[in-house]
């Protein structure tokens, strides 16, 4: 039999992307496929047959990740994360419905859909709580909300000048989280490694500046993630946490998940368990 054909879905090579493709290259039972996101045209009458027989997908943009993913598996090619995992992904609404129907402990939410519901609902929450766009990410337009008049104020530009996505309303209550989250990796069934991220700032995204340090994996954390995963239906996922006086609470789950500050800290191969994983994956006649 050949080698496996791996699918390589992706925009601009980042770091992790680049460290992906060196530890694939280190397979010799693997032939890599490049698939640029902004070269590719879809035939939905394409055939399958000379099709890779996985696909990671490693794109930017939500959008086309989705719509890329929701194609490939047309055509029966089995893809990690694939588009149900990455739907629900990358909506926090839906992220945080597919934990509550799993009882998996998350921040106190609400969600609305107007100014004033919003507003009524960050009152009854009670101060401070988090505004954030159901869909984004690396710590982008996320407000933190700590009395009324900020309320209002939020709440009236993002009516006024933001685009739809801006009245869909994503309101955390705020926890008190002393200076540091938790970022766990699952990789199918197991967490694999986690690193503390600390910052002076509220917000810490090592996107915006936290430092990571390696965070032990208990089975408490193990546990929590594994279940956070499953939630989301499972596969290649970053699991952001905090530690809450009433124990773990999982605030999102990424599916195109960044590993770049991580391998170091915690001394585990990340990119070389997410190819494992892959090739684990993949179907051959
Ligand atoms: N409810 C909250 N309470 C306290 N801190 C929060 C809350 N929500 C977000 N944060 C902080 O903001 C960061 C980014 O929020 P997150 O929901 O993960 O959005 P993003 O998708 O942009 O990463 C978190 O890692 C955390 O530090
Ligand atoms: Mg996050």
């Amino acid at each position: 039999m050949g080698p496996i054909k791996v699918g390589f879905l992706h925009s601009l090579l980042r770091k992790e992307e680049k460290l992906l493709i060196s530890e694939f290259n280190k397979r010799r039972n693997v032939s890599l496929v490049m698939l640029d996101d902004r070269r590719l045209i879809f035939d939905l009458d394409e055939a399958a047959a000379a099709g890779p027989d996985v696909i990671i997908e490693r794109c930017i943009n939500h959008s086309r990740a989705l719509h890329a993913l929701r194609l490939y598996q047309s055509l029966g090619i089995p893809c990690v994360n694939n588009y149900r995992v990455s739907q629900t992904c990358g909506d926090k609404i839906l992220t945080a419905v597919a934990l509550k129907d799993h009882q998996v402990p998350q921040p106190e939410l609400r969600i609305a859909f107007t100014e004033k519901a919003a507003l009524q609902a960050i009152e009854t929450l009670g101060y401070p709580v988090v505004l954030k766009p159901a869909v984004g990410s690396w710590g982008r337009l996320l407000s933190k909300i700590n009395d009324r008049d900020a309320a209002e104020t939020v709440l009236e530009h993002k009516t006024v000048l933001g685009s739809y996505h801006h009245s869909i309303f994503f309101i955390q209550k705020y926890v008190a989280k002393k200076g540091r989250d938790i970022r766990a990796f699952v990789v199918g069934d197991q967490c694999i490694a986690a690193i503390y991220r600390s910052s002076d700032h509220w917000i810490t995204n090592t996107a915006r500046g936290a430092t990571a340090t390696n965070c032990p994996v208990d089975n408490d954390l193990a546990e929590v993630c594994i279940r956070a995963a499953r939630a989301v239906g499972g596969g290649l996922l970053a699991v952001d946490l905090f530690e809450s006086e009433n124990g773990l609470l999982v605030n999102e789950i990424n599916y195109t998940m960044e590993f770049r500050n991580s391998i170091d800290t915690t001394g585990v191969n990340i990119p070389g368990r997410v190819v494992d994983y892959i090739i684990s994956r993949a179907i051959r006649d």
